[in-house]
């Protein structure tokens, strides 16, 4: 899809959110006046097809930003971990499904239960084993309820969830082990292999979700969550048997969901502000967002760690820790040493995870410094 050294297509168009001037970099900014606009932009799109939204808040990790995509409709969260589900319940959000197959052991299984002993949080959890759903009704124990489990089913992905065929034996023997099973969920993560990969991937998860939600009915269990969803597929997901999408990404975007079509190009809520540290070496500029910043996530369809909008012939070809060595064409324009520029990310998601916290700001005025609540959370 792309020529070495050249900029990847699509790319370049993305419209960055302004940046406030005066910040301490690197600095992670997120312009909450997009990130209002993606949340009602498919929350209204999904309403319009009747199917509900239950966004993945690890891409942001931050309770704040969740109560916006509450108050834009959301029927409630998705989480990844324990640990995000513990800080999202602390932060007051009552709705947490865990699409994850936890494997509750040890401390796992206490805090399960302590979630699960809640009866003001409606809990949830993901499993793909009987070994797995025998853990979690361990962990439950004594509580007198059941937990509420989804079972997870592979839509040709290749991570997690049992084959669609095997959905009505797996939901069976959960139900046996005394499990509340409510329904089935896929992630359609194979649409991350290109921009043709997105209508298969959507089609796969709703024609597997279809044949497992049917052999969850023939084994006596009314599948009443049918959940879907990555952000590529959210809204070719949203049909038939479907019942919510679980897309997490739409809400900050990024370079990758501006080049797959899933971001509008004025869609990316997040920046990195970075400096010129470094104009030593001809040919190249040096920035100081390394790879403990932009991380070094890059999809063989994207040139480069990152990108800046204001320079679009300049590619962000290397990363250290705290370097990002960023190559400017003989003849292009090229930060000046001491500039502050404004970096596009690949992948939102793992960026949120390496800060504290946020500059909020609305067009480029800053708003407040908003905490990434449940960084490091990742077990
Ligand atoms: C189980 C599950 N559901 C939903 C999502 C959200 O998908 P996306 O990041 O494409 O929005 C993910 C992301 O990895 C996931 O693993």
């Amino acid at each position: 899809v792309t020529t070495p050294g050249a900029p990847a297509p699509g790319v370049t168009a993305i419209e960055p959110p302004a940046l406030p001037a005066g910040l301490d970099t690197p600095a992670l900014v997120i312009d909450i006046g997009i990130v209002e606009a993606n949340a009602r932009r498919l929350g209204d799109q999904l309403r319009a097809r009747g199917v509900a939204l239950r966004p993945h808040t690890k891409t942001h990790k931050s309770v704040a930003l969740a109560r916006i995509q509450l108050a834009a409709g959301a029927a409630g969260i998705t989480v990844g971990t324990l640990g995000e589900a513990e800080v999202m319940a602390a932060g007051g959000i009552d709705d947490i499904f865990v699409a994850y197959p936890v494997w509750a052991v040890g401390p796992k299984a206490a805090r399960l239960a302590a979630l699960h002993a809640r009866t003001d949080l409606a809990l949830s959890v993901g499993f793909d084993s009987v070994a797995g759903a025998e853990r979690l009704a361990a962990a439950a124990g004594s509580s007198g309820r059941p937990v509420r489990v989804v079972l997870e089913i592979d839509p040709g992905n290749g991570r997690t969830g049992v084959a669609p065929a095997r959905a009505g034996q797996f939901a069976g023997a959960a139900r046996d082990l005394g499990l509340d099973v409510i329904g089935v969920f896929t992630h359609g993560g194979h649409a991350y292999r290109g921009a043709d990969a997105i209508a298969g991937a959507a089609a796969d998860e709703v024609s597997s979700l279809a044949v497992a939600a049917d052999l969850l009915l023939a084994a006596g269990i009314e599948p009443q969550v049918v959940s879907a969803g990555s952000t590529p597929t959210a809204l070719a997901a949203a049909t038939g048997p479907v019942t919510e999408i679980r897309a997490g990404t739409y809400l900050l975007g990024d370079r990758i969901q501006v080049f797959l079509g899933a971001s509008p190009p004025d869609g990316v809520a997040i920046a990195i502000a970075a400096t010129v540290i470094s104009t030593a070496v001809d040919g190249q500029v040096v920035i100081d967002a390394g790879a403990k910043t932009l991380t070094k996530d890059m999809p063989d369809y994207l040139i480069g760690f990152g990108s800046l909008p204001a320079y679009p012939d300049a590619t962000i070809e290397r990363v250290f820790d705290y370097h990002a060595v960023v190559r400017t064409p003989e003849g292009s324009r090229r930060p000046a040493l001491g500039e502050v520029v404004t970096v596009i990310p690949n992948h939102c998601c793992v960026v949120v995870d390496l800060h504290d916290e946020f500059v909020a700001t609305r067009a480029g005025e800053i708003v407040g410094r908003w905490p990434v609540d449940a960084r490091g959370r990742s077990r």
